[in-house]
């Protein structure tokens, strides 16, 4: 995609189902994502040309995740992998993963896709997307081996927690699209959302887990780098889903 007259992008059109899933999946409007416009780089403007057949299009049709990694290739879903550069190490370290990674920014889609193709990553595929529509649309049942939410926005002010990614609705149907024992890994530098996530998960009795020390292979993302600086503490969450009785 190229970047419109005024050289921005903000969320692209493609980027929103609108539409959450069939009704009652997740709540109409829940949107956890602060819109932004930024400007975008010639080298992710080109990305998004030259790297287009990673960019999975937004059809609402169910993902066909063996054509995209091979039959018995685990797949990791990403959401909101900022600039993209924690993802692309990820990936490389681990090649036999397969990666989707979701985010609505079209800037840092373009830029991992740079990253994909200057790395010669073929472990990743991308999607801009609202990412709860597509776990609720286009994820199949049972299909994920993970999620992973590094930094998910925290929206501090109480008027705003019904914004936060992790909510009863979404823990459900993250739940339903990962095969049984499946993990989801969010790591936060809000110790209040920290909390508000322990409290959600430890109210269903299908999780198990709680903090963890950050795994080596989680590299110290863009957002979190400023965080630290910032004096903040980073909290690593691991829930490992178990199987509906
Ligand atoms: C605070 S940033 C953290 C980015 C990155 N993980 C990091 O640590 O540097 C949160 C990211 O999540 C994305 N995001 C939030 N809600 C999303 C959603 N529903 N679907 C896709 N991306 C989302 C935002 O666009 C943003 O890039």
């Amino acid at each position: 995609m190229t970047p419109g007259p005024d050289g921005t992008s903000g969320s692209s059109p493609r980027a929103d189902l609108s539409a959450h899933g069939p009704a009652g999946v997740l709540r109409p409007g829940l949107r956890t994502y602060k819109p932004r416009r930024t400007r975008i780089s010639e080298r992710s403007a080109r990305a998004l040309d030259d790297q287009r057949h990673l960019l999975l299009p937004v059809t609402g049709e169910p993902l066909d995740l063996d054509r995209e990694w091979g039959h018995d290739v685990p797949v990791v879903l990403e959401i909101g992998f900022g600039d993209g550069r924690a993802t692309a190490q990820m990936a490389a370290a681990d090649p036999h993963t397969g990666i989707l990674a979701i985010d609505v920014h079209t800037p840092g889609v373009g830029a991992l896709l740079a990253l994909v193709g200057e790395m010669g990553l073929t472990n990743v595929r991308v999607m801009e997307a609202d990412a709860l529509g597509v776990l609720a649309r286009m994820v199949p049942p049972e299909s994920l081996a993970g999620l992973r939410t590094f930094f998910p926005d925290p929206w501090p002010k109480a008027r705003h927690h019904k914004r936060r990614l992790v909510q009863p609705e979404v823990i459900e149907i993250v739940h339903s699209r990962l095969t049984p024992g499946g993990s989801w890994h969010l790591a936060t530098d809000w110790g209040a959302y920290a909390e508000w996530a322990e409290v959600r998960f430890e109210a269903d009795a299908r999780w198990q887990g709680g903090v963890i020390d950050r795994p080596d292979w989680r590299p110290v993302t863009r957002y979190e780098r400023r965080a630290l600086r910032d004096g903040r503490v980073i909290t690593d969450l691991l829930y490992r889903s178990t199987p509906t009785a």
